[in-house]
């Protein structure tokens, strides 16, 4: 009888043992990935599967220069800190363009203007090219890629920590959008388009109903970053927020948690 009490008492402290580091581990996790910083789990088994579909090329091969990268995340170049255009130049210039030509962008206007929507500026602290309430970083930005020398075709996701894009989606889905949204020709002309969408719990855990408008005053500051961007570049935009928000949510696959806001075909001006 002693024996069967004390199997018990031991079998019960293990048990409890087991449950704490269970706990204890899952909690650290929260703990350390600041929301916005974990890993999309839906998302990145899309990833997987187009991946095993999609083939890869040998960089550095002059057989095959001409060739698209197709990997399933694409590290983007170092934006570049300087340009001979100032912002008041950039400033002055700026207007809406609904116009585009078919010329693809390059892996480096995409590297610039992602950063400029969202990029990180200081890495020690954690800081972005733009404001953000609480440094809460509410904002994620897709990218519907169409038309770029060295990128397939698809819908990507910007990660600003490691500075590359996930792909969510294989193949050009321009078309797609453009259905769902004023200005269709120039989603379907322009080599590129952002897609700007919204986690509004992650402000709202700290400013309860304020939220929503600042996450609305952000995508504007992150907007109006890649506006003055894209000049640089010589490139042209619109911001687009006329659109059926669940359609365009469908068709970009966003997850469940994020609204999509603002919608920006980027290329030259024709
Ligand atoms: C919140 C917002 C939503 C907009 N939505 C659209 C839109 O759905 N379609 C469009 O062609 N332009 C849209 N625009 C662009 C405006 O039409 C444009 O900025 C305005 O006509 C002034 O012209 P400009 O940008 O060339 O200075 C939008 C602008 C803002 C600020």
């Amino acid at each position: 009888m002693k024996n069967k009490k004390f199997i018990l008492l031991i079998t019960f402290i293990i048990l409890l043992g087991l449950t704490i580091i269970y706990i204890s581990t899952n909690a650290f996790d929260k703990f350390v990935c600041s929301s916005n910083d974990k890993i999309d789990e839906k998302q990145i088994q899309i990833t997987n599967l187009n991946k095993d579909t999609m083939g890869t090329i040998e960089e550095n091969n002059p057989e095959q220069e001409n060739k698209k990268i197709n990997y399933s995340k694409i590290k983007l170049p170092e934006p570049v800190y300087s340009s001979n255009t100032s912002v008041e130049e950039a400033l002055s210039k700026r207007k809406s363009i609904r116009d585009f030509q078919k010329k693809p962008l390059s892996i480096e206007n995409i590297s610039q203007i992602l950063w400029a929507a969202q990029g990180i500026t200081d890495k020690g602290k954690n800081k972005r090219t733009a404001p953000s309430a609480g440094a809460l970083y509410p904002l994620e930005i897709y990218i519907l890629i169409g038309n770029v020398k060295e990128i397939e075709s698809g819908i990507y996701k910007y990660k600003p920590h490691q500075h590359e894009i996930v792909l969510i989606a294989a193949g050009d889905k321009r078309g797609d959008l453009a259905k769902y949204c004023a200005q269709p020709e120039a989603i379907q002309t322009a080599p590129i388009t952002l897609v700007f969408a919204a986690v509004y719990e992650r402000t709202s855990v700290k400013y309860g109903q304020r939220a929503e408008r600042y996450v609305h005053i952000e995508v504007g500051h992150a907007s109006q970053n890649v506006c003055l961007q894209v000049i640089s570049l010589n490139l042209g935009t619109v911001t687009i927020g006329a659109f059926q928000d669940s359609y365009v949510k469908k068709t970009v696959q966003m997850l469940q948690e994020e609204d999509p806001l603002y919608v920006m075909p980027i290329g030259y001006s024709r």
